[in-house]
C-alpha cells in the first residue's frame, strides 16, 4: 500500500522558542485500543520520574488517563471541557497525581458533547492552542487523544509541536496510518506548520507472532528512524495497573512494560537534544 508523505518538517531556528516553553506532544492514533493512554501515562511517568516536569491534558471523554492515575470523579472541580471553552485557566484545572512532578487535567463527560458544541464555536481550532500558550511551569505537555480524528484531536494537533502515534503491529495498522499521515499534511498546511512527528511507538508488541515482524519491517522501512527503537511487549502488568490508579512504572517497576516506557522516555529526551542541537545549528 502507499503512504503519504510523512510529516517530517526541517528544523527551523524560529522553532527554538519552543525550546523556552514547555514541549507539547499529543499522542494519537485514531485507531482505538492501540495504547495511547497506557502511552501518555507511563511515558509520562518515565519522564517525571527522571526530574521532568510533566502535565498530561486527558481529551478523551472516555477519561481513562485521569482515572489511570487515580483521580477521583468526586474530586474534580474543572476538567477539559472548561479549558477548551475557556472558563478555567488550564494551571487551576492541573491536579497533582500520586507521582512527583506529574500533573493531570481530567476529562469530563462534557466532553463528549464538545464536539457538536466546538462545530459553532469562534475559532474552533485554536482553542487548546490559546489555553496552551500561557506560561505553564512544565517541561512537557502530554495530550491523550481520543480515539477518532474529531474536532477534539485536530484542536490537539494545532496545539503541539510534535506526535507520538502508538501503533499495535496489526493487519490493518498500516492503513490506519496513511489516513492519520494524511490529516497530519493537511492540519499543517492550515494550521500548524510547525507540526512533526516525534515518534512511532509499537506497542502490544509480540516478537513470536509472525504478522508483528511483518508489519514492524513495513513501518521501519517507511518511517526509518522516526520508528522509535523501543517497543513495547505486551505486558499483563500494564492493563492490570490502571484498575489501581497506578501508572505501571509505579505499580510494578520491574515489569517488562514498565521497563520498556522508562527505555521510551530517554529515547523521547535524547531526540529532544538532538532536535534542540539541530535547531541551535540551523
Ligand atoms: N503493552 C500492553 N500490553 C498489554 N495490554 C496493554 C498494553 N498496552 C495497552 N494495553 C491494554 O490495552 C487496552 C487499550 O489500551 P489503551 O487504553 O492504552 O489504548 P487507547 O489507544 O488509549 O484506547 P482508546 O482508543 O479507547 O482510548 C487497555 O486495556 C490497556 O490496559
Ligand atoms: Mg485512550
Amino acid at each position: 500500500m502507499s503512504l503519504s508523505q510523512p510529516a517530517n518538517t526541517p528544523a527551523k531556528r524560529q522553532d527554538f522558542t519552543s525550546f523556552d516553553r514547555p514541549r507539547l506532544l499529543a499522542i494519537v492514533n485514531q485507531k482505538g485500543g492501540v495504547g495511547k493512554t497506557t502511552t501518555a501515562i507511563n511515558l509520562a511517568t518515565a519522564l517525571a520520574a527522571v526530574g521532568k516536569k510533566v502535565l498530561i491534558v486527558d481529551l478523551d471523554p472516555q477519561g481513562n488517563a485521569s482515572t489511570g492515575l487515580g483521580v477521583r470523579r468526586s474530586l474534580i472541580k474543572a476538567s477539559a471541557y472548561d479549558v477548551l471553552f475557556g472558563d478555567a485557566h488550564i494551571a487551576d484545572v492541573a491536579m497533582p497525581t500520586k507521582v512527583p512532578r506529574l500533573h493531570v487535567v481530567p476529562s469530563s463527560i462534557h466532553l463528549s458533547g464538545a464536539e457538536i458544541e466546538l462545530v459553532t464555536a469562534h475559532n474552533r481550532e485554536y482553542r487548546l492552542k490559546e489555553a496552551l500558550s500561557t506560561n505553564l511551569p512544565y517541561d512537557y505537555v502530554l495530550l491523550d487523544c481520543p480515539p477518532s480524528l474529531n474536532l477534539l484531536t485536530l484542536n490537539a494537533l494545532v496545539a503541539v509541536d510534535s506526535l507520538v502515534v502508538p501503533l499495535q503491529c496489526e493487519f490493518y495498522a498500516l492503513e490506519g496510518l496513511s489516513h492519520l499521515t494524511k490529516t497530519i499534511q493537511r492540519v499543517k498546511k492550515q494550521f500548524n506548520p510547525r507540526l512533526t512527528i516525534h515518534g512511532v511507538v509499537l506497542t502490544m508488541y509480540d516478537q513470536r507472532n509472525k504478522l508483528t515482524s511483518m508489519v514492524e519491517k513495513d513501518v521501519r522501512g517507511y518511517f526509518g528512524d522516526k520508528v522509535y527503537k523501543t517497543v513495547i511487549p505486551r505486558n499483563v502488568r500494564l492493563s492490570e495497573a490502571p484498575s489501581y490508579g497506578l501508572p505501571a512504572i509505579v505499580y510494578d517497576m520491574k515489569c517488562a512494560g514498565a521497563r520498556a516506557y522508562i527505555q521510551l522516555a530517554s529515547e523521547v529526551i535524547k531526540r529532544e537534544r538532538k532536535l534542540k542541537k539541530q535547531l541551535l545549528a540551523a
